[in-house]
This record gives structure tokens, sequence and C-alpha cells, in this order.
């Protein structure tokens, strides 16, 4: 009798998971990449190597452009959401799509981040790099890229590659 009692709440705990499941999945994230002015990117500016230029789109771009690629869990809640909102914060912080629109002294100060988060390991993140196995560079990768990026920093700031900003 007791446990009969208990399968029943055990059932129906089930069915009210199943349906904040179901009701998270209205809650859509927005997939639609806003237009690209090829003039702007990052990649078309500085003409980098093939190589290079392979990693980059590999292991940045979903997050740090309009060129996203939206994977097919996009379309499930809550993994969507965790990954709309990376995208997003991603966007903000760092636009390669966008990227005339900063002026010299913003983009030396992103190239400089860029070598950092890459050789403290901290871009790509993990969660991205379990799920694409393009992006999850060697150390020799990311140290080539890294350098890259510190390379192409102009004027003052180049050479200045330790200082603390
Ligand atoms: C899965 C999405 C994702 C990928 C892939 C990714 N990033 Fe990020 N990136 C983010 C998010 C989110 C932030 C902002 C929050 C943070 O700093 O953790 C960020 C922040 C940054 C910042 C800090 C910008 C600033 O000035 O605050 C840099 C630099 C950066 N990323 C570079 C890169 C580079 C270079 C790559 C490729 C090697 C890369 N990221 C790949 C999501 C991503």
């Amino acid at each position: 009798m007791a446990q009969g009692k208990r399968k029943g709440i055990f059932r129906k705990i089930l069915i009210l998971l199943f349906a904040v499941f179901v009701i998270m999945q209205f809650s859509r994230i927005d997939m639609v990449n806003p237009k690209i002015e090829p003039a702007k990117d990052f990649i078309a500016l500085t003409k980098p190597p093939a190589d290079i230029e392979k990693m980059i789109r590999s292991a940045c771009y979903d997050c740090h452009s309009h060129e996203t690629n939206y994977p097919w869990y996009a379309n499930i809640a809550p993994v969507s959401w965790i990954l709309g909102n990376h995208i997003e914060e991603g966007r903000e912080h760092l636009n390669f799509s966008l990227w005339a629109n900063y002026s010299e002294d913003k983009a030396n100060h992103k190239l400089h981040e860029c070598e950092e988060e890459i050789e403290e390991g901290k871009m790509p993140i993990s969660s991205y790099t379990w799920t694409h196995g393009d992006a999850d560079l060697s150390s020799e990768q990311k140290e080539k890229l890294a350098e890259w990026f510190e390379d192409q920093m102009t004027g003052e700031d180049k050479g200045h590659d330790h200082e603390e900003h």
C-alpha cells in the first residue's frame, strides 16, 4: 500500500518535470545572424595565412562574429539558453564582424586580450571544444595563434606584449 503511494508520487514528479521541459521549449533563442559587412570583417582586413584563418574561424567565429553556425541542440532548452548567452556575451566583448568599428586603441587592446585568453587556455571556452573537435587546438597551434594575434598590434603598442592593461 505505502509502496504504491510512493510510486504514484514518483510518477507525478516525472510528469511535472516533463511538463516543465516542454514549456521551456517555447522560449527559443534568436538564431538569425545579423547582416555581414565584409569590409568590416577582421579576417578580410588582416588577411591571415590559411592555417591561422582556419583556426580563428573554427575556434572563435561561432561566438565572436555574425557568422555563427548554430548546432541542432540550439533548438533544445535549456542548452540553447546557455549557448545563446555565450554568443550574445561573446559578441558584446569582441565582435570580429565589426572589427573596422574599433578604434586603433581598442583593436590593439582586443588583440592583446586574444593573445592572453588563448595562452591562459580560457578561450575557446572548454564547453565549446568538447563539442567542436576542430576548435580543440594543440598547444603548438595555440602558441602560433596567440603570437599571430599579438603580431597584428600596431603603432606604439606593438611589442609591449607583457605589459599589464
Ligand atoms: C563558446 C563561445 C566562445 C568561443 C568559441 C570563444 N569565445 Fe571568447 N568569449 C566568449 C564569452 C561568452 C566571453 C565573455 C565572457 C568571458 O570573458 O568569459 C568571451 C570573451 C573573450 C575575450 C575578452 C574580450 C574582452 O575584452 O573582454 C577575448 C579576447 C576572447 N573571448 C577571445 C576569443 C578567441 C581568440 C577565441 C578563439 C580562439 C574565442 N574567444 C572563442 C565566448 C566564446
